[in-house]
Protein backbone atom coordinates (compact mmCIF):
# COMPACT_ATOMS: atom_id res chain seq x y z
CA UNK A 1 0.00 0.00 0.00
CA UNK A 2 1.31 3.40 -0.76
CA UNK A 3 2.77 4.89 2.54
CA UNK A 4 0.95 8.26 2.43
CA UNK A 5 -2.52 6.13 2.16
CA UNK A 6 -1.37 4.06 5.14
CA UNK A 7 -0.47 6.64 7.17
CA UNK A 8 -4.09 8.22 6.91
CA UNK A 9 -5.72 5.96 9.38
CA UNK A 10 -1.92 4.54 11.28
CA UNK A 11 -1.83 4.55 15.12
CA UNK A 12 1.66 4.54 16.32
CA UNK A 13 2.67 2.87 19.96
CA UNK A 14 6.53 3.97 20.91
CA UNK A 15 8.36 1.62 22.30
CA UNK A 16 11.52 1.86 24.74
CA UNK A 17 13.07 -1.49 24.59
CA UNK A 18 14.94 -1.79 27.75
CA UNK A 19 11.65 -1.36 29.79
CA UNK A 20 9.10 -2.99 27.15
CA UNK A 21 9.29 -7.10 28.06
CA UNK A 22 11.85 -9.26 29.11
CA UNK A 23 11.89 -12.71 27.52
CA UNK A 24 15.40 -13.91 28.98
CA UNK A 25 14.90 -12.94 32.31
CA UNK A 26 18.37 -10.71 32.36
CA UNK A 27 16.63 -8.04 33.51
CA UNK A 28 16.17 -5.96 30.43
CA UNK A 29 13.83 -5.78 27.61
CA UNK A 30 14.46 -7.33 24.85
CA UNK A 31 13.14 -7.87 20.96
CA UNK A 32 12.51 -11.47 21.77
CA UNK A 33 10.26 -9.69 24.02
CA UNK A 34 8.44 -7.29 22.18
CA UNK A 35 7.51 -10.26 19.26
CA UNK A 36 5.87 -12.02 22.31
CA UNK A 37 3.81 -9.32 23.14
CA UNK A 38 2.66 -8.03 19.26
CA UNK A 39 -0.94 -9.26 20.43
CA UNK A 40 -1.19 -6.94 22.72
CA UNK A 41 -0.13 -4.18 20.53
CA UNK A 42 -2.32 -5.48 18.12
CA UNK A 43 -5.17 -5.86 20.25
CA UNK A 44 -5.09 -2.38 21.28
CA UNK A 45 -5.47 -1.26 17.57
CA UNK A 46 -1.98 0.04 16.61
CA UNK A 47 -0.58 -0.68 13.42
CA UNK A 48 2.71 1.10 13.85
CA UNK A 49 5.53 0.92 16.20
CA UNK A 50 8.51 3.27 16.69
CA UNK A 51 11.48 1.56 18.73
CA UNK A 52 13.36 3.84 20.47
CA UNK A 53 17.41 2.96 19.57
CA UNK A 54 18.67 -0.71 19.68
CA UNK A 55 21.63 -0.70 18.23
CA UNK A 56 25.72 -0.93 19.53
CA UNK A 57 25.76 1.13 21.92
CA UNK A 58 27.66 2.41 25.30
CA UNK A 59 24.18 4.01 26.44
CA UNK A 60 25.20 6.92 28.01
CA UNK A 61 22.43 8.65 25.58
CA UNK A 62 19.79 5.51 26.12
CA UNK A 63 21.39 4.23 22.84
CA UNK A 64 21.03 7.63 21.12
CA UNK A 65 24.86 7.13 21.69
CA UNK A 66 25.14 4.29 18.31
CA UNK A 67 28.61 2.78 17.80
CA UNK A 68 27.60 0.58 15.37
CA UNK A 69 24.43 1.36 13.22
CA UNK A 70 23.90 -1.85 11.51
CA UNK A 71 23.58 -4.29 14.84
CA UNK A 72 21.77 -4.93 17.19
CA UNK A 73 22.84 -4.26 20.71
CA UNK A 74 23.45 -7.53 22.41
CA UNK A 75 21.56 -6.18 25.42
CA UNK A 76 18.43 -6.41 23.30
CA UNK A 77 19.17 -9.43 21.21
CA UNK A 78 20.45 -9.98 17.42
CA UNK A 79 19.92 -9.29 14.31
CA UNK A 80 17.86 -12.08 13.59
CA UNK A 81 16.03 -11.13 16.15
CA UNK A 82 14.55 -7.75 15.26
CA UNK A 83 14.13 -9.59 11.23
CA UNK A 84 12.20 -11.76 13.01
CA UNK A 85 10.11 -8.94 14.39
CA UNK A 86 9.75 -7.30 11.23
CA UNK A 87 8.33 -10.32 9.91
CA UNK A 88 5.81 -11.26 12.97
CA UNK A 89 4.51 -7.31 13.06
CA UNK A 90 3.85 -7.44 9.60
CA UNK A 91 2.04 -10.33 9.97
CA UNK A 92 -0.37 -8.98 12.20
CA UNK A 93 -1.10 -5.64 9.85
CA UNK A 94 2.17 -3.85 12.51
CA UNK A 95 4.77 -1.65 10.52
CA UNK A 96 7.96 -0.66 12.58
CA UNK A 97 9.80 1.91 12.67
CA UNK A 98 13.71 2.09 13.39
CA UNK A 99 15.17 5.08 15.26
CA UNK A 100 17.94 6.53 13.16
CA UNK A 101 20.42 8.90 14.90
CA UNK A 102 21.65 10.85 12.02
CA UNK A 103 23.71 13.59 13.56
CA UNK A 104 26.45 11.90 15.90
CA UNK A 105 27.85 9.06 17.11
CA UNK A 106 29.15 7.36 20.04
CA UNK A 107 32.41 8.52 20.65
CA UNK A 108 33.36 4.70 20.99
CA UNK A 109 32.04 4.75 17.07
CA UNK A 110 34.69 3.17 14.70
CA UNK A 111 34.31 6.24 12.32
CA UNK A 112 35.17 8.79 15.12
CA UNK A 113 37.96 6.76 16.45
CA UNK A 114 39.48 7.00 12.93
CA UNK A 115 38.53 10.39 12.48
CA UNK A 116 40.10 11.10 15.89
CA UNK A 117 43.68 10.11 14.85
CA UNK A 118 46.83 12.16 14.95
CA UNK A 119 47.52 11.00 10.71
CA UNK A 120 45.02 12.31 8.23
CA UNK A 121 42.71 9.19 6.94
CA UNK A 122 39.52 8.02 5.64
CA UNK A 123 37.37 9.38 8.60
CA UNK A 124 38.84 12.72 9.31
CA UNK A 125 36.11 14.63 7.91
CA UNK A 126 33.75 12.50 9.37
CA UNK A 127 33.28 14.60 11.88
CA UNK A 128 33.53 18.52 12.63
CA UNK A 129 36.75 19.53 13.94
CA UNK A 130 38.43 22.69 14.35
CA UNK A 131 42.00 22.93 12.57
CA UNK A 132 43.83 23.09 16.25
CA UNK A 133 43.38 22.24 19.84
CA UNK A 134 43.49 26.14 20.82
CA UNK A 135 40.45 26.86 18.18
CA UNK A 136 36.83 25.88 19.08
CA UNK A 137 35.22 24.62 15.89
CA UNK A 138 33.08 27.69 16.22
CA UNK A 139 29.07 27.42 14.58
CA UNK A 140 26.16 28.55 15.55
CA UNK A 141 25.37 26.80 19.04
CA UNK A 142 28.33 24.88 18.73
CA UNK A 143 29.97 23.27 21.77
CA UNK A 144 33.23 22.14 21.72
CA UNK A 145 35.00 19.59 23.47
CA UNK A 146 38.67 19.84 23.70
CA UNK A 147 41.94 17.88 24.74
CA UNK A 148 40.60 14.33 24.73
CA UNK A 149 41.97 12.64 21.35
CA UNK A 150 45.39 12.12 19.83
CA UNK A 151 44.20 14.78 16.52
CA UNK A 152 45.43 18.44 17.48
CA UNK A 153 42.11 19.62 17.12
CA UNK A 154 38.58 20.39 18.73
CA UNK A 155 35.63 18.07 17.87
CA UNK A 156 31.53 19.55 17.61
CA UNK A 157 29.38 18.04 19.89
CA UNK A 158 25.67 17.52 18.55
CA UNK A 159 24.29 16.64 22.17
CA UNK A 160 26.19 15.43 25.16
CA UNK A 161 29.41 15.41 25.07
CA UNK A 162 30.30 11.74 23.97
CA UNK A 163 28.23 12.43 20.90
CA UNK A 164 30.58 14.04 18.41
CA UNK A 165 28.59 15.98 15.47
CA UNK A 166 28.99 14.13 12.14
CA UNK A 167 29.95 16.23 9.45
CA UNK A 168 27.33 17.62 7.26
CA UNK A 169 29.12 20.59 6.04
CA UNK A 170 28.44 24.13 7.11
CA UNK A 171 25.34 26.18 4.69
CA UNK A 172 27.90 29.15 5.31
CA UNK A 173 31.40 28.55 6.03
CA UNK A 174 33.02 31.54 8.20
CA UNK A 175 36.54 30.11 8.56
CA UNK A 176 38.32 28.02 5.85
CA UNK A 177 38.67 24.81 7.78
CA UNK A 178 34.94 24.91 7.91
CA UNK A 179 33.62 22.95 5.05
CA UNK A 180 30.73 23.93 2.36
CA UNK A 181 27.89 21.49 3.15
CA UNK A 182 27.61 20.89 -1.16
CA UNK A 183 31.48 20.23 -0.85
CA UNK A 184 32.08 16.41 -2.48
CA UNK A 185 35.01 15.70 0.79
CA UNK A 186 31.58 15.21 2.51
CA UNK A 187 29.76 12.64 0.02
CA UNK A 188 31.28 9.35 1.84
CA UNK A 189 29.29 10.34 5.17
CA UNK A 190 26.10 10.55 3.25
CA UNK A 191 26.94 7.27 1.15
CA UNK A 192 27.13 5.38 4.69
CA UNK A 193 24.27 7.28 6.26
CA UNK A 194 21.74 6.55 3.11
CA UNK A 195 23.56 2.90 3.24
CA UNK A 196 22.39 2.36 7.13
CA UNK A 197 18.61 3.26 6.10
CA UNK A 198 18.64 0.70 3.05
CA UNK A 199 20.45 -1.77 5.28
CA UNK A 200 17.46 -1.57 7.67
CA UNK A 201 14.79 -1.20 4.94
CA UNK A 202 16.12 -4.01 2.88
CA UNK A 203 15.80 -6.42 6.16
CA UNK A 204 12.01 -5.26 6.49
CA UNK A 205 11.69 -1.93 8.44
CA UNK A 206 9.08 0.17 7.05
CA UNK A 207 11.13 3.58 8.16
CA UNK A 208 12.69 5.08 10.76
CA UNK A 209 11.52 7.76 13.20
CA UNK A 210 14.42 10.62 13.06
CA UNK A 211 16.56 11.70 15.77
CA UNK A 212 17.52 15.71 15.48
CA UNK A 213 16.35 15.79 12.14
CA UNK A 214 17.10 19.51 11.85
CA UNK A 215 20.57 19.17 13.32
CA UNK A 216 22.51 17.95 9.98
CA UNK A 217 23.79 21.17 8.20
CA UNK A 218 25.77 23.89 10.61
CA UNK A 219 25.32 27.57 10.31
CA UNK A 220 22.18 26.47 8.44
CA UNK A 221 20.01 29.26 10.10
CA UNK A 222 16.74 29.30 7.83
CA UNK A 223 17.64 25.37 7.43
CA UNK A 224 17.28 25.42 3.82
CA UNK A 225 20.34 23.83 3.66
CA UNK A 226 19.86 20.80 6.10
CA UNK A 227 16.38 20.20 3.77
CA UNK A 228 17.13 20.34 0.47
CA UNK A 229 20.16 17.61 1.81
CA UNK A 230 17.24 15.49 3.35
CA UNK A 231 15.57 16.07 0.50
CA UNK A 232 18.49 14.38 -1.91
CA UNK A 233 19.06 11.79 0.52
CA UNK A 234 15.21 10.85 0.34
CA UNK A 235 15.71 10.81 -3.82
CA UNK A 236 18.52 7.97 -3.10
CA UNK A 237 16.46 6.25 -0.84
CA UNK A 238 13.34 6.27 -1.79
CA UNK A 239 14.40 5.30 -5.48
CA UNK A 240 14.96 2.27 -3.77
CA UNK A 241 12.26 1.83 -1.23
CA UNK A 242 9.10 4.20 -2.27
CA UNK A 243 7.49 2.24 0.52
CA UNK A 244 9.94 3.94 3.06
CA UNK A 245 8.40 6.30 6.01
CA UNK A 246 10.19 9.36 7.34
CA UNK A 247 8.93 10.89 10.55
CA UNK A 248 11.09 13.88 12.21
CA UNK A 249 12.09 14.99 15.47
CA UNK A 250 11.76 18.61 14.20
CA UNK A 251 8.66 19.81 15.89
CA UNK A 252 8.69 22.42 12.97
CA UNK A 253 5.94 20.79 10.58
CA UNK A 254 6.08 23.13 7.77
CA UNK A 255 9.48 23.20 7.50
CA UNK A 256 9.87 19.25 7.85
CA UNK A 257 7.09 18.09 5.80
CA UNK A 258 7.00 21.56 3.16
CA UNK A 259 10.29 22.13 2.67
CA UNK A 260 12.46 18.68 3.82
CA UNK A 261 10.18 16.15 2.44
CA UNK A 262 9.66 13.79 5.76
CA UNK A 263 6.05 12.52 5.21
CA UNK A 264 5.29 13.39 9.32
CA UNK A 265 6.61 15.80 11.94
CA UNK A 266 6.43 15.51 15.33
CA UNK A 267 4.63 18.41 17.12
CA UNK A 268 6.76 18.41 20.27
CA UNK A 269 7.60 20.15 23.54
CA UNK A 270 10.67 21.77 22.29
CA UNK A 271 10.83 24.49 19.36
CA UNK A 272 8.23 26.01 16.88
CA UNK A 273 5.56 23.72 18.69
CA UNK A 274 6.69 24.04 22.03
CA UNK A 275 4.23 26.59 23.84
CA UNK A 276 0.89 24.93 21.54
CA UNK A 277 2.16 21.66 22.93
CA UNK A 278 3.15 21.96 26.24
CA UNK A 279 -0.45 24.26 27.32
CA UNK A 280 -1.96 20.32 26.68
CA UNK A 281 -0.73 17.92 29.17
CA UNK A 282 2.02 19.11 30.82
CA UNK A 283 1.52 22.29 33.31
CA UNK A 284 0.76 21.03 36.01
CA UNK A 285 -2.68 22.11 37.18
CA UNK A 286 -2.37 24.78 33.97
CA UNK A 287 -2.78 22.17 31.43
CA UNK A 288 -5.45 22.28 29.56
CA UNK A 289 -6.02 18.19 30.16
CA UNK A 290 -6.51 19.13 34.18
CA UNK A 291 -9.33 19.13 36.50
CA UNK A 292 -10.22 22.31 36.76
CA UNK A 293 -8.88 24.40 34.05
CA UNK A 294 -10.11 26.69 31.92
CA UNK A 295 -9.83 24.87 28.67
CA UNK A 296 -8.00 27.12 26.75
CA UNK A 297 -7.82 25.08 23.48
CA UNK A 298 -6.86 27.87 21.46
CA UNK A 299 -2.98 28.26 21.03
CA UNK A 300 -3.26 24.50 20.72
CA UNK A 301 -5.54 24.72 17.89
CA UNK A 302 -4.68 28.03 16.42
CA UNK A 303 -0.61 27.13 16.07
CA UNK A 304 -1.73 23.21 15.10
CA UNK A 305 -4.49 24.56 12.20
CA UNK A 306 -1.86 27.49 11.12
CA UNK A 307 1.20 24.69 11.08
CA UNK A 308 -1.55 22.10 8.87
CA UNK A 309 -2.92 24.85 6.39
CA UNK A 310 1.44 24.76 5.68
CA UNK A 311 2.31 21.34 4.94
CA UNK A 312 0.54 21.53 1.33
CA UNK A 313 -0.79 17.96 1.16
CA UNK A 314 2.86 17.19 1.07
CA UNK A 315 2.71 14.84 4.43
CA UNK A 316 1.38 14.86 8.26
CA UNK A 317 1.72 16.35 11.71
CA UNK A 318 2.29 13.33 14.49
CA UNK A 319 1.27 13.84 17.31
CA UNK A 320 2.26 12.25 20.68
CA UNK A 321 0.62 11.55 23.82
CA UNK A 322 4.29 11.34 25.49
CA UNK A 323 7.61 10.24 24.80
CA UNK A 324 10.89 8.99 26.34
CA UNK A 325 11.91 12.47 26.86
CA UNK A 326 8.93 14.11 28.50
CA UNK A 327 8.80 14.53 31.77
CA UNK A 328 6.13 13.71 33.53
CA UNK A 329 3.97 10.98 32.33
CA UNK A 330 0.86 11.82 30.74
CA UNK A 331 -1.52 10.55 33.44
CA UNK A 332 0.73 12.23 36.00
CA UNK A 333 -1.71 14.92 37.83
CA UNK A 334 -4.90 13.54 36.04
CA UNK A 335 -7.29 11.39 36.97
CA UNK A 336 -8.45 8.40 34.97
CA UNK A 337 -11.43 10.35 32.86
CA UNK A 338 -9.04 13.48 31.97
CA UNK A 339 -6.57 10.83 30.65
CA UNK A 340 -9.80 9.47 28.60
CA UNK A 341 -10.50 12.88 27.40
CA UNK A 342 -6.30 13.13 26.14
CA UNK A 343 -6.47 9.97 24.69
CA UNK A 344 -9.86 10.43 22.92
CA UNK A 345 -8.43 14.20 21.68
CA UNK A 346 -5.12 12.45 20.63
CA UNK A 347 -7.35 9.85 18.48
CA UNK A 348 -9.59 12.58 16.74
CA UNK A 349 -7.41 15.52 15.39
CA UNK A 350 -5.87 15.50 12.30
CA UNK A 351 -2.62 13.80 13.25
CA UNK A 352 -0.94 10.86 13.44
CA UNK A 353 -1.22 9.78 17.08
CA UNK A 354 1.70 8.15 19.03
CA UNK A 355 1.06 6.14 21.70
CA UNK A 356 3.70 6.00 24.56
CA UNK A 357 4.38 2.63 25.92
CA UNK A 358 2.69 2.28 29.30
CA UNK A 359 0.46 5.61 29.25
CA UNK A 360 -2.31 3.53 27.70
CA UNK A 361 -2.62 1.75 31.46
CA UNK A 362 -1.92 5.11 33.03
CA UNK A 363 1.99 4.71 34.46
CA UNK A 364 3.34 7.27 36.20
CA UNK A 365 6.58 9.26 36.31
CA UNK A 366 9.29 7.53 38.85
CA UNK A 367 11.71 9.96 40.50
CA UNK A 368 14.91 7.92 39.81
CA UNK A 369 18.90 8.35 39.46
CA UNK A 370 19.80 8.69 36.34
CA UNK A 371 20.07 5.31 34.00
CA UNK A 372 21.54 5.40 30.27
CA UNK A 373 21.95 9.33 30.39
CA UNK A 374 18.28 9.28 31.12
CA UNK A 375 18.81 12.14 33.68
CA UNK A 376 15.08 12.99 34.77
CA UNK A 377 13.51 11.16 31.87
CA UNK A 378 14.94 8.14 33.27
CA UNK A 379 11.50 8.07 35.59
CA UNK A 380 9.50 7.62 32.09
CA UNK A 381 11.11 4.70 30.99
CA UNK A 382 10.33 2.19 33.41
CA UNK A 383 9.23 -0.86 32.87
CA UNK A 384 5.69 -1.69 31.69
CA UNK A 385 3.66 -3.26 33.84
CA UNK A 386 2.17 -6.20 32.81
CA UNK A 387 0.34 -7.84 35.54
CA UNK A 388 0.22 -8.46 39.23
CA UNK A 389 3.15 -11.14 39.12
CA UNK A 390 6.79 -10.60 40.18
CA UNK A 391 8.03 -7.36 38.72
CA UNK A 392 4.50 -6.49 37.95
CA UNK A 393 5.22 -9.64 34.88
CA UNK A 394 7.85 -7.69 32.83
CA UNK A 395 10.98 -10.11 34.18
CA UNK A 396 11.83 -12.69 35.71
CA UNK A 397 14.99 -11.68 36.83
CA UNK A 398 15.65 -10.86 40.64
CA UNK A 399 16.89 -7.52 39.78
CA UNK A 400 15.53 -5.36 36.94
CA UNK A 401 17.46 -3.26 35.30
CA UNK A 402 15.47 0.05 35.62
CA UNK A 403 13.04 -0.15 39.07
CA UNK A 404 9.56 -1.20 38.17
CA UNK A 405 6.93 1.45 39.63
CA UNK A 406 3.41 1.21 41.31
CA UNK A 407 0.45 1.07 39.59
CA UNK A 408 -2.21 -1.20 37.76
CA UNK A 409 -0.81 -3.55 35.24
CA UNK A 410 -2.21 -4.22 31.72
CA UNK A 411 -4.04 -7.44 33.57
CA UNK A 412 -6.09 -5.60 35.55
CA UNK A 413 -7.07 -3.24 33.39
CA UNK A 414 -8.19 -5.19 31.22
CA UNK A 415 -10.48 -6.91 33.47
CA UNK A 416 -11.84 -4.07 35.13
CA UNK A 417 -14.80 -2.68 33.05
CA UNK A 418 -14.52 0.63 32.28
CA UNK A 419 -10.59 0.96 32.49
CA UNK A 420 -8.47 3.67 30.51
CA UNK A 421 -7.34 0.85 28.82
CA UNK A 422 -10.27 -0.67 27.26
CA UNK A 423 -11.19 3.33 26.47
CA UNK A 424 -7.67 3.74 24.22
CA UNK A 425 -8.03 0.36 22.57
CA UNK A 426 -11.70 1.87 21.72
CA UNK A 427 -10.66 5.06 20.12
CA UNK A 428 -7.64 3.35 18.77
CA UNK A 429 -10.01 1.33 16.42
CA UNK A 430 -12.46 3.88 15.59
CA UNK A 431 -9.64 6.10 14.91
CA UNK A 432 -8.78 3.15 12.08
CA UNK A 433 -12.12 2.54 10.96
CA UNK A 434 -14.07 5.93 10.54
CA UNK A 435 -12.87 7.69 7.07
CA UNK A 436 -13.75 11.05 8.65
CA UNK A 437 -10.96 10.17 11.26
CA UNK A 438 -8.63 9.95 8.89
CA UNK A 439 -5.31 12.05 9.23
CA UNK A 440 -6.23 13.59 5.74
CA UNK A 441 -10.19 14.12 7.12
CA UNK A 442 -11.43 18.14 7.45
CA UNK A 443 -10.95 19.93 10.68
CA UNK A 444 -13.17 22.53 11.44
CA UNK A 445 -13.22 23.57 14.59
CA UNK A 446 -16.40 25.10 16.50
CA UNK A 447 -15.48 25.90 20.11
CA UNK A 448 -11.61 25.90 22.00
CA UNK A 449 -12.80 27.30 25.21
CA UNK A 450 -13.90 24.66 27.88
CA UNK A 451 -14.94 21.61 26.10
CA UNK A 452 -13.24 21.59 22.90
CA UNK A 453 -15.89 20.94 19.96
CA UNK A 454 -15.47 19.51 16.46
CA UNK A 455 -16.16 18.80 13.43
CA UNK A 456 -14.69 16.08 11.32
CA UNK A 457 -15.33 15.07 7.44
CA UNK A 458 -14.24 13.34 5.07
CA UNK A 459 -14.98 9.68 2.85
CA UNK A 460 -18.68 10.66 2.96
CA UNK A 461 -18.80 10.61 6.68
CA UNK A 462 -19.21 13.56 9.57
CA UNK A 463 -18.61 13.74 12.90
CA UNK A 464 -19.10 16.08 15.81
CA UNK A 465 -16.64 15.24 18.52
CA UNK A 466 -16.65 16.96 21.83
CA UNK A 467 -13.99 16.65 24.85
CA UNK A 468 -14.13 18.28 28.29
CA UNK A 469 -10.66 18.15 30.22
CA UNK A 470 -11.46 19.54 33.23
CA UNK A 471 -14.54 18.05 34.56
CA UNK A 472 -16.89 20.78 34.11
CA UNK A 473 -20.88 19.48 33.91
CA UNK A 474 -21.71 21.25 31.18
CA UNK A 475 -24.38 21.19 28.60
CA UNK A 476 -23.84 22.41 24.94
CA UNK A 477 -26.16 23.20 21.86
CA UNK A 478 -24.48 21.07 19.20
CA UNK A 479 -26.93 18.54 17.45
CA UNK A 480 -25.63 15.02 16.66
CA UNK A 481 -27.51 12.11 15.46
CA UNK A 482 -25.83 8.39 17.17
CA UNK A 483 -23.20 8.14 19.42
CA UNK A 484 -20.08 6.16 18.31
CA UNK A 485 -18.35 6.50 21.43
CA UNK A 486 -18.69 8.56 24.83
CA UNK A 487 -17.94 8.25 28.62
CA UNK A 488 -18.85 11.56 30.86
CA UNK A 489 -21.56 12.95 28.27
CA UNK A 490 -24.84 11.61 26.81
CA UNK A 491 -26.79 13.12 23.76
CA UNK A 492 -30.15 15.16 24.63
CA UNK A 493 -31.63 15.74 21.30
CA UNK A 494 -29.81 19.06 20.45
CA UNK A 495 -27.77 19.39 23.47
CA UNK A 496 -24.50 17.29 24.36
CA UNK A 497 -24.62 16.81 28.44
CA UNK A 498 -21.51 16.42 30.24
CA UNK A 499 -21.79 15.06 33.54
CA UNK A 500 -17.44 14.67 33.70
CA UNK A 501 -14.37 14.59 32.06
CA UNK A 502 -14.66 12.59 28.98
CA UNK A 503 -15.86 12.79 25.15
CA UNK A 504 -18.17 11.93 22.68
CA UNK A 505 -18.46 10.95 18.99
CA UNK A 506 -21.00 11.10 16.91
CA UNK A 507 -22.58 10.94 13.88
CA UNK A 508 -24.12 13.94 12.18
C1 LIG B 1 16.57 13.23 20.77
C2 LIG B 1 16.18 12.00 21.51
C3 LIG B 1 16.79 12.06 22.89
C4 LIG B 1 18.28 12.10 22.75
C5 LIG B 1 18.73 13.24 21.84
C6 LIG B 1 20.15 13.07 21.38
O1 LIG B 1 16.04 14.38 21.34
O2 LIG B 1 14.79 11.86 21.54
O3 LIG B 1 16.38 10.99 23.69
O4 LIG B 1 18.88 12.25 24.01
O5 LIG B 1 17.96 13.33 20.68
O6 LIG B 1 20.27 12.06 20.44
Amino acid sequence: MDRKEWLKSAVFYEIYPTSFFDANGDGVGDVEGIIRKLDYIAGLGCNGIWLNPLFCSPFRDGGYDVADYKRVDPRFGTNEDLVRLFKEAKERGIRVLLDLVPGHTSDTHPWFRRSAEAARNEYSDYYIWSPNVWTDARGEGLRTVNGMCPRDGNYAVNFFSMQPALNYGYAAPTEPWQIYWRDARLLPLRREIEGVMKFWLGLGCAGFRVDMAASLVKNDADKSATCALWREMFSVVRGEYPEAVFVSEWSDPPRAVGEAGFDMDFFLHFGACEPAYMSLFRRGAESVFSRGSKGAFAPFFDTFAQMRAQLGGNGFIALPGGNHDMVPRLADGKDEAVVKAAYAFLSTLPAVPFFYYGDEIGMRYQKLDSKDGGYDRTGSRTPMRWNGGKNAGFSDAEETYLPVGEGESAESMEAREGSLLHTVRALARLRRTQPALAVSAELRVLQKEGVAVYERSGGGQRLLVAVNPNGAAVSLPFAAGKALASEGCTLEGETLAFTDAGYMIAQI
